[in-house]
This record gives C-alpha cells, sequence and structure tokens, in this order.
C-alpha cells in the first residue's frame, strides 16, 4: 500500500486515529493524538472507564482532568465502547495489555481481541499499530493472519507496524511528545506510515525506523531487561554489603561520579508494574522456541522477585533487635504504589510484603496518598490470613507513634521523612528515602 495518502491525511490533520485501550498507555496517547489536531476515538471494552472519559474524569495522574475534558467537549477525543467507529478510522494503535498466565506464558487474549475488532472493520488504505509489550514476532504471527484473514493484504491494502511504548508514568520530564518513538512495519511503506503517525506527535526527527516489527518488539524487551538486569546487580550487592557492613547507597553515588561506563541503578523492595515484571517472562517463553535459555535473564527476574522476601526479613529483624516479634506487631507501609509518585499498584512489591506480614500475624495497615484502597489477590501467600481488601489510612503523628515500625516501600515526593521518622518508633527504609533526614537517625534501619 503507498502510504502517500496516510501520510497527506495525517499532515493535514484529517486523519481519525483510534486508540484501543485506554489505560495507562492509550489514554494518554489519545489525548495527545488530540492535542496534536487530530480526530481521535478512544476505544475501551470497560463501559464504567469510558463513562468517566465520557464525563470528562480522568482517573490517572498523568492525564490532566481539564485536557481531556477540553477534547471530549470538543469533540476531537471520542471515548467509545462500540467498535463500529473503527470503520472511520485512518488509523488504529493497540494499547491492550499483555499479562502472563499462571503457568508463566504470555497472554494475549486482549491482543488477540483487540486484533479481531480492528479486523471487523479493516478497510483500504487503514494503519494498525501494536504498541502493547509483547514477545518478538507477535505483530507478524499473531497480529498479521487475524488481519489477512479478511482477504485484505499487508503492504498492498493496508498497512502494519509494531511501535514500542516508552511512557514512564510519573516522569515529569520525559511524556510522550519528547521521548523519541522507535517504529518497526511489515513493509518499508507500513514502517513510513507509521513513522508519519507518530511524527505528527512528536517531530519527525524523533523517529527511529527499524527494519522490521522484531526488532521494534525485541527492542522494548531490551530496553527493560536492561533495567531488570541493573536492578538485579544492585540488588545483589544490596545483600552482600550488608553483610560487609558497606553502605550501597553511598557505594553507588560514588559510582556515579564517573562520567563514563557507568550508570546509577538503586535496590529497592522488588519491582513491579507491567513491563519490569512481564517482559522477561515473555522473552524467556519466545526463546523457548529457538532451544535457548535466556539464563541471565531469568536470573535477574528471580532475584528482583526474592526481594520483598528480604525486605520482610529487615523488617523482622529490625523488630527483633527491639525485642518484638512479628505476631501481633503494627506494621504501617508507606506507600503501596509499584514506584514512586504513581497511582498503579499493580504488581507492587509492597502489596506481596504486605501479604508476607500479615501472613504472618503482623497487624499491617498501609498509607499511600495516591492508592485509596488495594484489593489483595486471594492467593498462596493470604492461605493463613484474613484480609483481602484494604483501604489507606490516614497518616497522623498518633498513627506513627503507634506502630512498632514503618516500613518506607515507596519513596513518594509527598511524604515528610524528617516528620515521619520524628514520630515512628523504629523505620525501615527500603528506598534510601530518609538520606537527608538529620535528626534521631538511631531509628532507621536501612534495607
Ligand atoms: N503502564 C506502563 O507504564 C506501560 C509502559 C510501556 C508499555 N506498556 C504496555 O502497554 C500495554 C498496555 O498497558 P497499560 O498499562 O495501558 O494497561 P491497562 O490495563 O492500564 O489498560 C489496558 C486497557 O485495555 C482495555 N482493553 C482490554 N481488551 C481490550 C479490547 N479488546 N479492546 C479495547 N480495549 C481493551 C482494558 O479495559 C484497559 O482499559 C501492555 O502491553 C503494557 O505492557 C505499559
Amino acid at each position: 500500500m503507498p502510504h502517500q495518502a496516510f501520510t497527506r491525511k495525517v499532515e493535514t490533520r484529517t486523519a481519525t486515529v483510534a486508540v484501543l485501550g485506554l489505560g495507562y498507555v492509550g489514554l494518554p496517547l489519545a489525548v495527545a493524538f488530540a492535542d496534536a489536531g487530530l480526530t481521535t476515538v478512544g476505544l475501551d471494552i470497560d463501559e464504567e472507564k469510558v463513562d468517566q472519559l465520557r464525563r470528562g474524569v480522568s482517573y490517572l495522574r498523568d492525564v490532566p482532568a481539564a485536557a481531556l475534558a477540553g477534547h471530549v467537549q470538543a469533540g476531537r477525543l471520542v471515548p467509545a465502547t462500540d467498535e463500529a467507529v473503527l470503520a472511520r478510522a485512518d488509523a488504529a494503535v493497540i494499547c491492550v495489555p499483555t499479562p502472563f498466565t499462571k503457568a508463566k506464558a504470555p497472554d494475549l487474549t486482549a491482543v488477540i481481541g483487540a486484533a479481531e475488532m480492528v479486523a471487523r472493520h479493516l478497510h483500504a488504505g487503514q494503519l494498525v499499530v501494536l504498541q502493547s509489550t509483547t514477545y518478538p514476532g507477535t505483530t507478524e504471527e499473531v497480529v498479521r493472519p487475524i488481519l489477512e484473514r479478511t482477504g485484505l493484504e499487508v503492504g498492498r491494502d493496508f498497512c502494519l507496524a509494531f511501535s514500542p511504548e516508552r511512557i514512564d508514568p510519573g516522569n515529569r520530564r520525559y511524556v510522550i511528545t519528547n521521548t523519541p518513538k522507535v517504529v518497526g512495519g511489515c513493509t518499508p511503506a507500513c514502517t513510513e506510515a507509521c513513522a508519519a503517525l507518530f511524527g505528527a506527535l512528536i517531530g519527525h526527527d524523533q523517529i527511529h525506523r527499524v527494519r522490521g516489527p522484531k526488532a521494534a518488539e525485541m527492542c522494548k524487551l531490551l530496553e527493560n531487561t536492561f533495567r531488570s538486569v541493573n536492578i538485579a546487580l544492585v540488588n545483589e550487592m544490596l545483600e552482600l554489603c550488608d553483610r560487609m557492613g558497606i553502605d550501597l547507597w553511598e557505594v553507588i553515588d560514588a559510582a556515579a561520579t564517573k562520567p563514563f561506563g557507568f550508570m546509577p541503578f538503586y535496590p529497592g523492595p522488588g519491582v513491579g508494574g507491567h513491563c519490569i515484571p512481564v517482559d522477561p517472562v515473555y522473552l524467556a517463553w519466545k526463546a523457548r522456541e529457538y532451544d535457548f535459555h535466556t539464563r541471565f535473564i531469568e536470573l535477574a527476574a528471580e532475584t528482583n522477585a526474592g526481594m520483598p522476601a528480604y525486605t520482610v526479613r529487615k523488617v523482622t529483624e529490625a523488630l527483633n533487635r527491639a525485642g518484638r516479634p512479628v505476631k501481633g506487631s503494627k506494621i504501617l507501609i508507606l506507600g503501596v504504589a509499584f514506584k514512586r509518585d504513581i497511582d498503579d499498584p499493580r504488581n507492587s512489591p509492597a502489596l506481596e510484603i504486605l501479604k508476607l506480614l500479615a501472613t504472618q500475624g503482623a497487624e499491617v495497615t498501609y498509607h499511600d496518598p495516591y492508592i485509596p484502597k488495594v484489593v489483595l489477590s486471594a492467593d498462596r501467600f493470604l492461605a493463613g490470613a484474613s484480609i483481602t481488601t484494604l483501604e489507606s489510612v490516614p497518616l497522623t503523628a498518633a498513627r506513627l507513634e503507634a506502630q512498632d515500625c514503618v516500613l518506607v516501600a515507596v519513596a513518594h515526593r509527598d511524604f515528610d521523612f524528617p516528620w515521619i521518622v520524628r514520630h515512628s518508633r523504629l523505620v525501615v527504609d527500603a528506598q534510601n528515602a530518609t538520606k537527608a533526614v538529620r535528626e534521631r537517625r538511631e531509628k532507621i534501619v536501612k534495607l
């Protein structure tokens, strides 16, 4: 398919873009398309979410309600549940979840569902882009056959590409519009159509083309496993430094003064979210098809997965030194988001820590200014404990004083650490968040 007609529509802002999946990735993207002057349709199967969006209510901290409401009222962004809107879309961008199954295999149910939806309305001249993070081969081996079953052919009738999502929730410096975008289409024309679409958002000089969807899919996995492996390295170092009586945070700050060949990564209570714990599973699964074992990557994932238990051990030891058993101790966890300054608790290590402590009989509560309630999945951790849903408790001096231990699991910027330390009896700091606290440091135990 020649891409020029599509590109012209984008350039003249007469193209309509459909974004499938209005979650942490899709909603900011839909708003960015609308900001760029493209008529945007946001399609989601979650009626409640779409209803909220139609009223201009944003459920993401990174998406200001005013911007959303303005676009919705002006008809630039149309939230919808009816897939019929795809019939008038010049581009369909798929941003649906890619979790894994209990047996640790990729669960592509949502990608397949979204691709089937697009296929039912596929028409000549359309561009389809997969943005969900997934293993190399998904675009060509899973999405393409679904779309071509319509009789239309990639490259001849429509375009298909993969472009990884790089959004970093909570990051105020790098947002969609100033983060370079990698694009890889099934044919050179598919790459160009995809480049034209995202070029409208971020500028054409910010587009990096690769030779096909597989390279683009692998690019995302390289970026995320790079993080996973480096985090695992410092997590392993943490345990060693603890035994050797060395402050690893001080060591990392020192190493970071080297202007080349070193990039600081920081240890913590574990990794969470939709990417770092999930992506190695996708890569390892696909690698098996090639009779290849991703030893290094899996070891990193295993090391990171052990951090919640390590954190619990540090809490236990700290309580022990204070003459208290975990059972019956009051423990307040500060922060249950999977990282700082965001409102997303998915796969959060803090929740695993919470469950582990509850299972040992601790009276656990949490405070997170951005997450009012958490529903804990009933898994092996909760076998002996009675909690399944918890609400964030207010953070007061009296509450802090009543705790046997306060665990800083996430260092949200809104937390006043000198005040927290002043009113707590014992603080286990899993994030070096109390680094600048000058008084009463004897109460602090670092991870
Ligand atoms: N959250 C991040 O920071 C991040 C960053 C980079 C990449 N990603 C990747 O982006 C993808 C989406 O992640 P997310 O965090 O936005 O997920 P999410 O769960 O926040 O949102 C996904 C949305 O898709 C909807 N959905 C499911 N099936 C659908 C279908 N068939 N049609 C239309 N909508 C459908 C869901 O209702 C939900 O609203 C994943 O592959 C993830 O790995 C996420």
